[in-house]
């Protein structure tokens, strides 16, 4: 619950880099909004919707309430959803009801279950039993472990635990960061060891830096602006992605996330690749703040307004999305330069 008020309180006003994106406007589109499909695949997985409730909460009483409000959400909106780390409930089993309850509610959904990268293959078992989950995402959160007083100082062998649950789970392994970004070296090493699911989970949008800093008594706020924008993570992840494909023909999909917050920021993201994105922080504002109908309509709009948009480049699928033809500048073009991503 203290990440859940911190993220609320310190708000998602940082910079994803996508102000430096500009789509390029199509005056002869040949198609029509009728026509535009939102349905999108992300590995073996088939979603209705290009938007994802990214995994945020449970353990707690206060959690379970949260997630069942999530949970409703997604299920009126056809919203694929993922729970918050489920550590909490392969420690202590009295507190699984805060995630099950996102079965519970939407029982057809697509539901992803969440653990970290110190997870063993039978802990990644149990999650997925825990919400008889359709995917597992796996998050990696070094720089808010070495933050936090009593977070992890070793990570050694993460890689082998990926790839050991990758081959052995039985569902799709989404690798995501939590609001860092992602290098192409680390994107390259995930994909090498078998995983076919990447979210970038770039900086801009929920800081964890600054949420275990506002937890600490000795903040180390210096390190607030760490990790790579969500759109330079995107571009990153991509160029890792494209290169491995060539070689092996293997087919990645990509999640961009990480301060996705309107419409326009979620088409930028396709249009850089991604075959869907995820939302955390600005859903939580909007479930707090306003209540669930507030954020079933969120939901509503964002989808209306993505087939506009669609329409308005020529895209009727996600997949065209990738062709539109867009203008990279300030920051994030250096960047592409400096990293050699074209
Ligand atoms: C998160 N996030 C998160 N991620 C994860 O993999 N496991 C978790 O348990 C949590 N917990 C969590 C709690 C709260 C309150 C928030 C807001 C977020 C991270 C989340 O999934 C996402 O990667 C980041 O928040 C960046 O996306 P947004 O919030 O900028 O859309």
């Amino acid at each position: 619950m203290e990440h859940v008020h911190h993220a609320l309180q310190l708000g998602q006003s940082g910079e994803q880099g996508f102000a430096d994106i500009k789509l390029i406007p199509n005056c002869l589109p040949e198609t029509s909004t009728e026509l535009i499909s939102l349905q999108t695949i992300i590995g073996e997985l088939t979603l209705s919707s290009p938007i994802i409730v990214n995994a945020m909460t449970g353990g707690a009483q206060e959690t379970e309430e949260i997630n069942k409000e999530l949970a409703v959400a997604a299920r009126e909106t056809g919203l694929a959803m993922a729970v918050g780390s489920q550590m909490a409930a392969i420690k202590n089993p009295e507190v699984a009801s805060s995630y099950r309850i996102v079965r519970k509610m939407n029982p057809r959904g697509i539901i992803f279950g969440n653990l970290g990268s110190e997870a063993t293959l039978e802990q990644a078992e149990q999650a997925v039993e825990m919400v008889q989950a359709d995917a597992i995402q796996i998050h990696l959160n070094i720089m808010q472990e070495l933050i936090m007083p009593e977070g992890d100082r070793n990570f050694m062998g993460m890689l082998e635990r990926i790839s050991l649950i990758t081959k052995s789970i039985g569902v799709p392994v989404i690798v995501k960061e939590v609001g860092f970004g992602m290098a192409q070296e680390s994107a390259a090493a995930i994909i090498q060891a078998g995983v076919k699911i990447i979210d970038v989970g770039g900086s801009g949008g929920t800081n964890f830096a600054a949420i275990e800093n506002a937890r600490r008594s000795l903040p180390m706020d210096w390190l607030n602006d760490w990790g790579c924008k969500t759109a330079v993570s995107l571009l990153e992840v991509m160029n890792a992605s494209k290169a491995l494909n060539s070689e092996s023909q293997s087919d990645i999909s990509v999640i961009g996330s990480g301060g996705i917050r309107s419409t326009i920021d979620i088409c930028k993201a396709l249009t850089l690749g991604a075959s869907a994105v995820g939302i955390a922080g600005a859903f939580l504002r909007t479930l707090r703040s306003e209540g669930t109908s507030a954020l079933i309509n969120q939901i509503t709009d964002f989808h209306q307004e993505l087939k506009l948009i669609m329409t308005a480049l020529g895209a009727p699928a996600i997949q065209n999305l990738w062709n539109a033809p867009v203008v990279i500048s300030g920051e994030t073009a250096q960047w592409c330069d400096v990293r050699g991503i074209n």
